[in-house]
């Protein structure tokens, strides 16, 4: 490559890096199977721990992701009872137990206090884009709902990661979805990945055999973005200052 190509290319890279953003809304037109099997293809190029790709990926359309959405939705309603006011429908749940999750609690604990501030910040400025008052839980936990139908993707996959790997697993499976979402965005695709949608795993293994040694560790949407105002919010970014940790010791 010449020196203009390079410094070109090199700025193409960053532009198109920095275009990508969660797409929260999608239009229901199918995504061909050629192109998920492409996108797939691609994320294997991700670099893996000793190339062991410890991960598999439950791809969910048509009437399996429906009938995990609809089981989802009526958790959430569930679940999402616990948040009112009163003490009979935390009752409810607690002696019922549906809607508790069944995989991850850690997404219903609070963030650690150096995170806490920048998660608040993102779910703040997401609401404020698009309208939703701080105060207004109804809308709150219908904007919530929507990761349940997977924000109206036609494709829902559900990413799972090789237990015996710990946080390596995890650390592949985001390398592998970062090329996977970068090659979906590249064809005018969009996606979301979704932490939210990793507390039930029972019902994905319903749908799909999934050997217990994998487990879960989030969904991802996937299909072409619409134009409603959700989709054109863009998260901070915190600065390169915030990310490098300095040396205790100054060099010579
Ligand atoms: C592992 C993971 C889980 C996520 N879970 C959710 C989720 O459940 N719902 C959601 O709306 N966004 C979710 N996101 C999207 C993040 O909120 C988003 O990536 C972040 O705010 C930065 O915005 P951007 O993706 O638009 O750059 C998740 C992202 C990652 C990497």
């Amino acid at each position: 490559m010449t020196e203009a190509q390079i410094t070109h290319d090199s700025k193409w890279v960053s532009e198109f890096l920095a275009s990508r953003r969660s797409t929260r809304d999608f239009l229901a037109t199918p995504v061909p199977q050629e192109l998920i099997d492409q996108i797939l293809t691609d994320a294997l190029t991700a670099p893996s721990w000793s190339n062991t790709r410890p991960f598999k990926v439950a791809v969910a359309t048509g009437e399996v992701k429906d009938r995990i959405s609809v089981e989802f939705l009526a958790r959430w309603e569930a679940l999402a009872k616990i948040r009112q006011p009163g003490l009979k429908s935390k009752l409810r749940l607690i002696f019922s137990r549906y809607g508790l999750p069944t995989s991850n609690r850690r997404i219903i604990k609070k963030y650690a206090a150096e995170l806490r501030p920048r998660a608040l910040r993102v779910g703040k400025e997401l609401y404020d884009h698009i309208g939703v008052e701080r105060g207004d839980v109804t809308a709150r936990n219908a904007q919530w709902a929507n990761n349940y139908k997977f924000f109206g993707a036609p494709v829902e996959m559900f990413i799972f990661i090789h237990k015996s790997l710990h946080v390596f697993a995890a650390s592949d499976a985001g390398l592998m979805m970062q090329n996977l979402m970068l090659s979906a965005h590249a064809r005018g695709l969009g996606t979301c990945a979704q932490g939210a949608v990793n507390i039930w795993d029972d019902v994905i293994r319903q749908e799909f055999n999934i050997s217990k040694d994998y487990r879960l560790l989030c969904g991802l949407a996937l299909g072409y973005p619409s134009d409603a105002v959700v989709n054109t919010f863009g998260a901070h970014r915190i600065g390169v200052d915030e990310l490098v940790i300095k040396p205790t010791r100054a060099s010579k």
